[in-house]
C-alpha cells in the first residue's frame, strides 16, 4: 500500500506544477482538435455522421470469421462509430483495419467493454474496493486493469458505476462504492484517474472511463433491477449527485444515462438530467451514452416507440445510441419531420470524434492493438500480486469472539462449503473477461499457505440452495456442480469430526448479485444455513469465511458463530488473499460502506439518516408513537465503517484547534491513534460532521474525512483533519448550496457508530 501512496503523491504534484502552462497547453490542443474535427466533419454525409453515433455489441465470434461478420459489413457501409463485447486484440485489430483501411473516411473505432474490476488479473469487486478505504489503492488497480484491457484491443471501460446504493436487495449494490456520497465520490474519483492517466491521447497504457449510471439507479424501488427511481431534488443533490460530479470534475471522458426513470422520464430522454444539469451546470464537454438498448425500451416504458425515443434522447442530449439502432435507423427521417435538428446531430458527432481524438486513435487507430504487448502484460506475476494484497485489504472482520482468529497453521482444518473449491467463482459478478480455469481455489490457497505445518481437510457440504431450479439461477454462467443434499451434509460432517477447527467458505456465488440478480431474502441460502447449523452443532470452533455481494442478515450468524470474516468477491487472486489473512500474515483492515441490516425490513438502510421530529429515545424496547418498529431495533447489525482488527486500536481524546469557524477559516481536529495490540495493522479513522439546526433537516452524522494509516504495533500516531466551510455546505431548500452559520458536531471514531463528539460553532 506504501508505495502505492508515493505513486500518486508524484501524479499529484506533477499535476500541480504549473496550471497557467497547462490550460494554455490544453486550450491550444482544444482547438487543433476542433479544427481537425471541422474538418473531417466537412466531408461526412449525414448517413457517415448517424453512423459514428451507432454503437453495437460485437458478440463473440471466431478470428476466421471476422472479415465476414455482420460487424465488418457494418464498418465496411460506415454505420457504426464503435462496437463493444468483442475479446481479443486480433479480431479487434482486423476490425480496425477494415475501418480505416476500407472505409471512405478512414475514421477509427472506439471499442468497449465492460471492465468493471480487472481485466484478466481481477481485483475484487467494487463494493470490496470500496471498503478498503484505500483510494490509492483504487486507483492501482484501474490503472492495471486499464492497461490490461489496452494491451488486448480495448479503448473503452464501462466503468466505474458509482450509484449510490442503499438496498441490498438490488443486485447491483456490489459494483458500487456503497451508501455514501463523500466516500463514493473519492472512490469515483480514484477510479477516474486510474483508467485515464494523466495524458490519454499518448499513453497506450490507459482507456477512456464511462462512469454511470447517470443517474439514481441504485435508488431502484423495492431493489428491484431496471425499477424506477424516485425521489425528491433535495435528496438527489444531497445525497446521490457527489459521485457523478466528482467524476465529470476528474475528467471522465464519457458518462452512461441509467435505465430508470427520473421524474417519470426514462434517464435516456430527460432533457433536465442530461443537458441542462449534467451539460449546462456541471460543465460535462465528453461523450453521453445510453445504456444497453434503452432507447428501444421507451416503447415498453409506454413513453415512446423507437422513431420518437430516439428524436427524444437526441434532443435531451444523449449523443451515442447504445444498441437500439435507433440513432442510426430513424433520425434522418425525423429530420425531414422537423422533431431533430442537423445541429443537435452534429453536435453529438462531434463529440463522438473527439472522443476518438482525446483517445489519440486519429494519431495511431492501432494503438490498443498490439498483439505482442497482449502477450506479455496479461495476467502478470506482478499484477497478481497487486491484486492479492489489495484483496487482503478488502475483507472486512465483522466478529472475533476470543481472538479465534488468526488461524494457527498447525493440526487439521477442515473448509467446508461450496464456495471453498470452486474456482470459477472467486471473481463474483461482471468478470467475464477473465479466465476462471487459471484461478487457484480457496482450498489450494490455504493448502500453499500452510504446507506441511497442518492439515486441511475439504467437503463442498451442501449446494448453494436446496432446489435445483433456483440454485440454477442463482449460478447463471457459472455453475457449480450439484450434489445430493442429504450426502453432501453427511460428508461434511464425517469431515468436521476428524478436524480441530472448521472453515465454513459459504453465502451468495458469483452470479447472486451484480445485474439482474436482486433477492427478497437477504440471508445465506437454505442449503447453506442448514450446514453453518450443522457444523456449530458438532461443537468445534466455526470460522464463517463469507462470499457475498451485498449486505447480508447475518442476525443468526453473528449471534451463533464465534468469528465471522466477509470476503466478498475477491477476484483471481482470493485463494492466497484468503490464506494471507486467515493465518495472520496480514491483519484485516476493511471496513464497511454499507450498514448490514438486521433484517430485510430494514432496507433501505443507512447510517445517515434524518432524526425525524420522533428519534428512538430507547432501541432496547418498543417505544410507542416513535420512529421505530416493534420487533425490532432501527439501527444496523454491522454499522457503516465497521470492521475489526486483529489488533486494537486506542483512540485518544479529541481536540479542535478553536471552538468557532471563522468565515472563510478552518478547524483543525486532532486524535491520537495507538496501535495497543499485537499485530502490525492498518486502521481506518473516520470524520462526521452533523449540522445541528439547519434549513432543512439534516442527516443525524455524514461522514466529511478519512485516512487509512498503517501502524506497527505500539505505534501511535497523531491525525489531523482540517475542516473548512466546504465540509459545512448542503443544497437548501431552494437547492441552493451553502452552509447555515451556527453549532455543528464533529465526530471521530473507528466506525459511524464509536464515535466521540465536540460541537464547534461556524460563523
Ligand atoms: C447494461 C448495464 O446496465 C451496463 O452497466 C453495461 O455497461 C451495459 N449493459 C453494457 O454491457
Amino acid at each position: 500500500m506504501i508505495q502505492f501512496k508515493h505513486l500518486l503523491a508524484a501524479v499529484g504534484l506533477a499535476c500541480c506544477l504549473c496550471p497557467e502552462n497547462m490550460q494554455a497547453a490544453q486550450q491550444s490542443e482544444d482547438s487543433k482538435m476542433d479544427q481537425f474535427i471541422s474538418e473531417l466533419m466537412g466531408k461526412m454525409t449525414l448517413r457517415e455522421k448517424l453512423g459514428q453515433l451507432n454503437l453495437p455489441s460485437g458478440g463473440d465470434m471466431t478470428t476466421g470469421l471476422v472479415q465476414n461478420s455482420p460487424l465488418a459489413d457494418a464498418i465496411r457501409k460506415q454505420e457504426i462509430g464503435g462496437f463493444f463485447n468483442v475479446m481479443g486484440v486480433e479480431k479487434i485489430r482486423e476490425l480496425q483495419r477494415i475501418a480505416v483501411e476500407e472505409t471512405r473516411l478512414k475514421i477509427p473505432l472506439v471499442v468497449g467493454m465492460d471492465v468493471i474490476h480487472g481485466y484478466k488479473t481481477v481485483f475484487p469487486i467494487p463494493l470490496a474496493m470500496s471498503c478498503s478505504w484505500d483510494t490509492v489503492a483504487v486507483s492501482r488497480a484501474a490503472s492495471i486493469a486499464a492497461k490490461e484491457a489496452s494491451a488486448d484491443g480495448i479503448s473503452w471501460t464501462f466503468s466505474p458505476m458509482v450509484d449510490i446504493a442503499r438496498d441490498a436487495r438490488w443486485g447491483r449494490i456490489a459494483e458500487g462504492n456503497g451508501e455514501d456520497p463523500y466516500l463514493g465520490a473519492a472512490m469515483t474519483r480514484a477510479y477516474v484517474q486510474g483508467y485515464q492517466g494523466n495524458n490519454l491521447k499518448k499513453s497506450d497504457e490507459h482507456i477512456m472511463s464511462c462512469v454511470k449510471h447517470f443517474a439514481f439507479y441504485g435508488a431502484s424501488e423495492s431493489g428491484r433491477d431496471y425499477n424506477l427511481a424516485d425521489m425528491s431534488r433535495i435528496r438527489m443533490y444531497n445525497e446521490y449527485m457527489a459521485p457523478y460530479r466528482a467524476a465529470v470534475e476528474a475528467g471522465a471522458g464519457s458518462v452512461m444515462s441509467s435505465f430508470n426513470t427520473v421524474d417519470g422520464v426514462p434517464a435516456t430522454a430527460n432533457k433536465w438530467l442530461l443537458t441542462d444539469l449534467l451539460r449546462n451546470e456541471w460543465g460535462f464537454n465528453g461523450l453521453l451514452v445510453t445504456d444497453y438498448n434503452s432507447i428501444g425500451e421507451m416503447n415498453t416504458h409506454g413513453v415512446a416507440p423507437l422513431k420518437e425515443a430516439t428524436a427524444r434522447a437526441l434532443n435531451a442530449g444523449t449523443d451515442m445510441d447504445m444498441v437500439s439502432y435507433g440513432f442510426l435507423n430513424t433520425l434522418e427521417e425525423s429530420l425531414k419531420e422537423g422533431t431533430v435538428t442537423e445541429e443537435r446531430i452534429n453536435e453529438a458527432c462531434r463529440r463522438v470524434l473527439e472522443m476518438k481524438y482525446r483517445l489519440g486513435l486519429f494519431d495511431d487507430p492501432y494503438k490498443y492493438c498490439q498483439p505482442e504487448r497482449a502477450k506479455k502484460d496479461l495476467f502478470t506475476k506482478e499484477n497478481r500480486s497487486v491484486a492479492r494484497q489489495i484483496a487482503a485489504e478488502t475483507f472486512v472482520l465483522l466478529k472475533n469472539d476470543n481472538g479465534v482468529l488468526p488461524l494457527k497453521k498447525q493440526g487439521r482444518i477442515a473448509l467446508i462449503g461450496p464456495m471453498g473449491d470452486a474456482r470459477n467463482n472467486m471473481c463474483g459478478m461482471w468478470s467475464g473477461t477473465c479466465d476462471t480455469d487459471q484461478h487457484g481455489t480457496l482450498l489450494e490457497g490455504l493448502r500453499a499457505a500452510v504446507g506441511s505445518q497442518a492439515e486441511i481437510l475439504y467437503a463442498k457440504g451442501s449446494n448453494i440452495y436446496y432446489d435445483e431450479l433456483t440454485e440454477r439461477g442463482a449460478t447463471g454462467v457459472r455453475p457449480l456442480q450439484r450434489g445430493d443434499n442429504k450426502q453432501l451434509l453427511e460428508e461434511a460432517l464425517q469431515t468436521a469430526a476428524k478436524a480441530d477447527v472448521i472453515v465454513a467458505a459459504l453465502g451468495e456465488c458469483s452470479e447472486m448479485s451484480g445485474e439482474s440478480a436482486s433477492r427478497t431474502d437477504i440471508r445465506i441460502p437454505d442449503a447453506q444455513q442448514d450446514l453453518l447449523k450443522a457444523l456449530k452443532a458438532t461443537g468445534k470452533p466455526v470460522i464463517l469465511l463469507l462470499f457475498a455481494g451485498r449486505p447480508l442478515d447475518l442476525t443468526w450468524e453473528a449471534n451463533n458463530i464465534p468469528a465471522i470474516l466477509n470476503v466478498w468477491f475477491g477476484g483471481s487472486e482470493t485463494g492466497d488473499a484468503v490464506a494471507d489473512v486467515l493465518f495472520g500474515k496480514v491483519s484485516p483492515s476493511g471496513k464497511l460502506t454499507t450498514t448490514f441490516p438486521r433484517s430485510v425490513g430494514q432496507v433501505p438502510i443507512y447510517y445517515s439518516q434524518v432524526n425525524t421530529g420522533r428519534p428512538d429515545p430507547n432501541p432496547n424496547e418498543f417505544n410507542r408513537f416513535q420512529s421505530n418498529y416493534i420487533d425490532c431495533r432501527n439501527d444496523g447489525l454491522y454499522p457503516f465503517g465497521y470492521g475489526m482488527s486483529y489488533t486494537t486500536f486506542e483512540y485518544g481524546e479529541m481536540r479542535l484547534s478553536q471552538e468557532v469557524m471563522p468565515k472563510g477559516g478552518n478547524i483543525k481536529v486532532t486524535v491520537t491513534v495507538k496501535n495497543a495490540g499485537n499485530y502490525d495493522a492498518d486502521e481506518i479513522v473516520q470524520l462526521y460532521l452533523r449540522d445541528c439546526y439547519a434549513d432543512i433537516a439534516r442527516p443525524v452524522k455524514e461522514l466529511k474525512g478519512f485516512q487509512r494509516i498503517s501502524l506497527k504495533k505500539g505505534e501511535s500516531r497523531e491525525i489531523t483533519f482540517t475542516l473548512t466551510d466546504e465540509h459545512l455546505k448542503y443544497y437548501n431548500s431552494e437547492l441552493k448550496y451553502g452552509y447555515d452559520p451556527g453549532d455543528f458536531q464533529v465526530m471521530i471514531g473507528p466506525n459511524s457508530r464509536d464515535v466521540q463528539t465536540k460541537t464547534f460553532k461556524a460563523e
